[in-house]
């Protein structure tokens, strides 16, 4: 079979991943460490914070890891590259433990024996952990990986593979795992569970890694490994077994793109390829969070009590850009969950404006990056005002998560277009269940009430998919109306919010002017641009306020402007006065906007391409803006 970028489900296959550190592996003839470097720099652009390799030396295992970039690494080998043809390499982005020299993969057990590199997160490591303490497994990092070393040692009689099954056995989670035991140099063994995996094969020599670009130098013949496999790999052979220890005849996939569409997964841009996660990265912020029996919201980093939440009287969330659209969503959930006054505030605002903030003040700073730099300002004068502070980031280690007395983190992974997307709806995830949280301690809904909104949040994800399913329409408005100089986008309540980032999407990649306005407020100003011909993404989803949007849609429609219309699905009021409508999964209104900024994000980014923008790096932006 041909992978082929058009080729939906292997590209989902491929884009399965829970955090987005990077996996090489190499056996064969060559020298091992450079085939690690340069596979390891073709995974750079999925984002990472530490990097190191382990080399097969016969006396020992070489190993050299460093926190920053791989250039880091490749200073630290200069002049000591270490001669051995068998090796992994690993780029880390940080979960458990911040990112420094120590918590880089690869690790190892006590002697040095087992070295182990992964992608993914083991839930059940704590307890394994202290067990292994327990028998005297010294430790000398934060990470979760680590006890994979030290149980493989524990395990270990001498069969290698069956040593492997066994930790598998043992740990529970996500992950992609490629090992290596000192008394076994001639294999590499590589295990995978929802995370992906491939292995590329040559001629007297073989290849792991995470993601095709990594080895696509090298080879295009590969094996794609699923959920539940184990691949023993020689230079010279590649077995593939199941959980049982049974042989899996495996068919080899011919990988047709080139190095660039590897890299986006077979997408055209990162943007398109991070819209097309967010159903994998909504449900991985929310997984762990959610009591088991659905009737409650779990923040283990947050000890909130009612005695904490009642000396707050005053909640700010201060942000930038997309961010700052999170936060007035967030504002919306806390204000109408836990009944708590919440203000949002722009960074670059809030940190000039000498605001009133106190030790009853809580700041709550939300940013994908965590290195904006007026998000870090507003919190640190925050903290010197008094304030207890709260950070919502995607990066752990970052600047703004080490300067917040608490964090939560979302986990998007890493995000590379320009114009945030998968940072923007795990950001409203987590500005949910944060609400919901403070509504539990504060008992401000009934139980049910509460279990009703977990059961409607959990079912998102594929809501988010079934809205990513139908794009040809969204492919033709933007086609028609993608050379328009001003497109107008209304809504009431978080209608309103989510008009003002599908706007700022359009801006930013398309260069269209895009303006967003609560449709209560045209009749103050902005029905005088109202003319024949302008576009208006009318957006009205809101059920307390319909009546209202819909005489607001006539308003502009009578002007002759052509509305499209964003709505929940069983709407059947809409589409009479309607020229196009689009239609999202039904949910409970709060949580709508979730589904409402897909399309909203597809259009601005099908508008992009009809006008030939550079929709991932659009003029004069930047990703993360770490200066004023
Ligand atoms: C830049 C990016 C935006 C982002 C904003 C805030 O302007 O282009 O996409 O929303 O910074 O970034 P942060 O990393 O703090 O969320």
């Amino acid at each position: 079979m041909t992978l082929h970028p058009s080729d939906a489900l292997e590209r989902k296959k491929i884009l399965e991943e829970k955090f987005m550190c990077g996996i090489v592996g190499y056996i064969g003839e060559k020298k091992a460490a450079p085939i690690l470097l340069d596979g390891l720099t073709k995974l750079e652009y999925r984002g990472y914070d530490s990097a190191g390799i382990a080399v097969d030396c016969g006396e020992n295992i070489f190993i050299e890891k460093t926190v920053g970039r791989l250039d880091a690494l490749k200073d630290k080998l200069k002049n000591r590259l270490p001669e051995g043809t068998v090796g992994i390499g690993h780029t880390r982005w940080a979960t458990h433990g911040r990112p420094s020299d120590s918590n880089a993969h690869p690790h190892t057990d006590c002697h040095g024996n087992f070295v182990v590199v992964h992608n993914g997160i083991i839930e059940n490591y704590l307890p394994i952990k202290e067990d292994l303490i327990a028998k005297g497994h010294k430790f000398s990092s934060e990470t979760d990986t680590e006890v994979i070393a030290h149980l493989l040692e524990e395990i270990y009689r001498g069969d290698f593979v069956e040593a492997v099954r066994e930790v598998l056995n043992k740990i529970e989670g996500s992950y992609s795992l490629a090992f290596m035991a000192k008394a076994h140099p001639d294999i590499l063994i590589c295990a995978k569970q929802d995370n992906p995996l491939i292995i590329g094969l040559g001629r007297g020599e073989n290849f792991i890694a995470s993601d095709i670009p990594a080895i696509i130098n090298h080879t295009r013949q590969t094996y794609i490994l699923n959920d539940g496999e184990i691949a023993v790999v020689k230079k010279n052979s590649v077995q593939i077994l199941n959980r049982q220890g049974k042989s899996v005849d495996k068919k080899i996939f011919h990988v047709t793109w080139n190095a660039e569409a590897a890299e986006k997964g077979g997408y055209e841009h990162f943007m398109l390829k991070e819209i097309n996660e967010q159903p994998k990265a909504v449900r991985d912020t929310m997984s762990k969070r959610i009591a088991k029996d659905g009737g409650a919201i779990i923040l283990d980093e947050l000890n909130w009590d009612k005695n904490f939440l009642d000396g707050i009287d005053k909640i700010y969330i201060v942000a930038c850009g997309t961010a700052y659209h999170a936060g007035l969503v967030g504002k919306f959930y806390i204000e109408k969950l836990a009944r708590k006054l919440v203000e949002v505030d722009l960074a670059s605002e809030y940190r000039y404006r000498d605001p009133i903030v106190d030790e009853k003040t809580l700041v709550i700073v939300v940013s994908q990056s965590g290195e904006t730099s007026d998000t870090l300002a507003a919190l640190k004068e925050s903290k010197r005002l008094g304030a207890k502070t709260l950070a919502i980031t995607n990066v752990v280690g970052s600047s703004i998560a080490r300067e917040a007395h608490q964090v939560i983190h979302t986990w998007a992974g890493p995000e590379i277009a320009v114009a945030s997307t998968k940072a923007y709806t795990t950001q409203l995830i987590l500005m949910f269940m944060l609400a919901l949280y403070m509504a539990q301690i504060c008992e401000t809904l009934s139980d049910e009430r509460i279990r009703e909104l977990i059961c409607r949040l959990k079912k998102i994800p594929a809501q988010i998919s079934e809205t990513l399913s139908d794009v040809e329409p969204i492919k033709t408005f933007a086609r028609q109306y993608g050379f328009n100089e001003d497109v107008f986008y209304i809504g009431r309540a978080l209608d309103y919010d989510v008009a003002l980032e599908g706007a700022l999407k359009l801006k930013e990649i398309s260069y269209i002017h895009a303006e967003a306005y609560a449709s209560g407020e045209l009749k103050h100003g902005t029905l005088a641009l109202i003319v024949e011909g302008v576009p208006v993404i009318a957006l009205a989803t809101q059920k307390s306020v319909y009546e209202k949007t819909l005489s607001n849609i006539k308003e502009v429609k009578a002007r002759d402007a052509i509305v499209i219309g964003i709505a929940a699905a069983g709407d059947t009021e809409l589409e009479k006065y309607l020229d196009h409508v689009i239609f999202v999964p039904e949910t409970d209104e709060l949580l709508i906007p979730l589904l409402t900024v897909v399309p909203l994000q597809l259009l601005a980014y099908y508008a992009a391409i009809t006008r030939g923008c550079d929709v991932d790096k659009p003029r004069n932006l930047a990703k993360s803006v770490t200066v004023e």
